[in-house]
């Protein structure tokens, strides 16, 4: 994979345009006889994801259907410490009501769950939106989650998800590490600690 922070391919990409058929096939049969449904795409790390799931959905015959993406941040730039517990979520602004409307919300990962559950709440107690679905493209499955996480997770479940990964740093197909691998087609676990191959990663970001 060149770069040594690459460990491996998690999930290649037939595998992932497979997984995004059947997931949207599903979410359509849901929402078979609803329509104004208004998907909410998190940037960027589902900028990826929610642009495939939402043409799967239209294949799978969903119509109507609006498409949002809102800026949230939970862990900033950085790749998870231990300290990141109960760490505080910014959500921004929405261009459009959605008071009174049914919406999907669409991540790229779930993590301690912290940053989906507070979006659900956010879109249902502060915007009024009818009905919150939650999808997320990968859901972690954690070896070590502090009696906060459990509760969460055990309180809180995505209503669909894309594919279970361990609880590894994983990166391509939207996820980033530090900005980086967001456009790699597949998932890749990483090390984030090892050296980069190239002098790129020392780039000063643009935003
Ligand atoms: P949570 O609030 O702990 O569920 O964290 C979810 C957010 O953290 C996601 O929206 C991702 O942006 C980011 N995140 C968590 N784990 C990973 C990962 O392994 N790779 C890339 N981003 C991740
Ligand atoms: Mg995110």
């Amino acid at each position: 994979m060149g770069d040594p922070r690459l460990i491996s391919v998690l999930i290649d990409e037939a595998s992932i345009s497979r997984r995004i058929d059947e997931l949207s096939h599903a979410i359509a049969r849901d929402y078979v006889g609803i329509t104004g449904l208004v998907v909410v795409g998190v940037m960027k790390g589902a900028c990826i994801f929610t642009a495939d799931l939402v043409r799967g959905l239209s294949r799978a015959g969903m119509s109507g259907i609006r498409v949002e993406f809102i800026r949230v941040s939970t862990y900033g730039n950085e790749v998870k410490g231990p300290e990141d517990r109960g760490r505080v979520t910014s959500i921004g602004n929405l261009t459009c009501d959605v008071a009174g409307r049914r919406v999907l919300l669409v991540d790229d990962i779930v993590d301690q769950g912290f940053t989906m559950h507070a979006m659900k709440r956010h879109f249902l107690e502060a915007l009024g939106a009818s009905e919150v679905r939650t999808c997320a493209f990968l859901q972690k499955r954690l070896t070590n989650p502090t009696a906060e996480v459990q509760a969460l997770r055990s309180s809180f479940q995505v209503d669909y998800y894309g594919f279970e990964v361990d609880d590894l740093w994983v990166v391509g197909y939207g996820l980033d590490v530090a900005e980086e691998f967001r456009e790699l087609p597949y998932v890749a676990a990483c090390d984030p600690t090892k050296k980069a191959s190239s002098d790129e990663s020392q780039v000063t970001p643009l935003c």
